[in-house]
């Protein structure tokens, strides 16, 4: 290895130039642009306990009490991304994502390049901060989403960032940037087929691991409510009691394919209503749990609107 010295810069000591959404930082003379923080409609319903999990591991008790960064565990479309944005938020910090996919490569995590021509025969480089590293700087939150679809090869520049070290280190920029104190670290992780398991070295600094499974029936009820609010209750209450019945049965569906069976079965009932005609709300449901998750899943409104009858 080069003996050359390694400068290092704290983040917080970084002054923030330029205005809103046109940021940037100076690092030995190479200006460096930030990433925007994101600002969604997300906000999440139910469990509490998640996200003081959450919060606790982001605790921290004072100077020189780190934060962890957890992974969120579960089935797509539990909640995972939701959950982590939304607690994000509570924190009153500029939230950040990266998406992770199995393309990512190891710059686009840190610092990446861009060759700008600014004229016939001359160009410059650019160089731009990955929304991880604008969390960084910045002091914020980033949630690293869906972080097992991303390669061995990109984690592993975080490992210093995500043990007691805290920093990265830029090959581009040729210096250590240790991270702000306020940032805070949580990757999303789908528990499914797709995706590559993770090495031991970034799984151990990955802790706790939060388990996000299927909410209870009146909890889905209340999330389909908050993602629905122009559906008509009945429909709501025909959805979770679906999801109920197909969750016993260890189904992979979750409530993000139940918004999407109301949402259509809403729109099927409005849209008939606004034509002078009426739909009958159950069936409603079949035909949009057919045409979204098959025929054969349709079984299970099947029942329950069977059930209800025979009542
Ligand atoms: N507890 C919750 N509160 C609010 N919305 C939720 C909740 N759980 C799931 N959702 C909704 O369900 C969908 C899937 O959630 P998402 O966070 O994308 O799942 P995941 O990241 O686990 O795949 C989103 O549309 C989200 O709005
Ligand atoms: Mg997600």
């Amino acid at each position: 290895m080069s003996e050359k010295k390694k400068n290092s810069v704290n983040a917080e000591d970084l002054e923030i130039l330029g205005e809103e959404g046109k940021q940037y930082v100076e690092i030995d003379g190479v200006k460096i642009r930030l990433a925007r923080p994101m600002d969604l409609p997300f906000k999440w319903v139910g469990n509490r306990k998640l996200v003081d999990q959450m919060k606790s591991c982001w605790f921290t008790a004072g100077p020189g009490d780190l934060p962890m960064s957890p992974r969120l565990v579960g089935k797509p479309g539990t909640g995972k991304t939701v959950l982590a944005y939304s607690v994000g938020k509570m924190m009153e910090v500029p939230v950040f994502f990266f998406q992770a996919t199995s393309d990512t490569r190891p710059n686009d995590v840190l610092i990446n390049t861009v060759i700008i021509e600014t004229g016939a025969e001359t160009s410059k480089v650019e160089y731009f901060a990955s929304t991880l590293i604008s969390a960084m700087i910045l002091g914020g939150v980033c949630v690293f989403d869906e972080g097992n679809r991303m390669q061995e090869k990109a984690w592993a520049s975080l490992a210093p960032l995500l043990d007691s070290r805290r920093y990265i280190e830029s090959i581009e920029v040729g210096c250590l940037i240790k991270a702000h104190p306020n940032f805070r670290f949580v990757s999303t992780m789908n528990d499914d087929a797709s995706c590559f398991e993770l090495p031991e070295y970034i799984k151990s600094r990955l802790q706790p691991t939060i388990m996000v499974d299927n909410p209870d029936r009146s909890e889905e009820r209340r999330i389909l409510e908050a993602n629905l609010p122009h559906t008509a209750p009945i429909i709501l209450d025909y959805v979770a009691d679906f999801l109920e019945l197909a969750h016993r049965a260890d189904e992979r569906y979750t409530v993000r394919e139940g918004i999407h069976i109301a949402n259509y079965a809403g729109k099927l009932v409005n849209y008939e209503a606004e034509c002078g005609r009426e739909m009958d709300p159950g069936d409603a449901v079949i035909i949009s749990v057919e045409q979204i998750l098959g025929v054969r899943q349709a079984r299970y409104i099947k029942r329950v609107l069977w059930e209800e009858r025979a009542a």
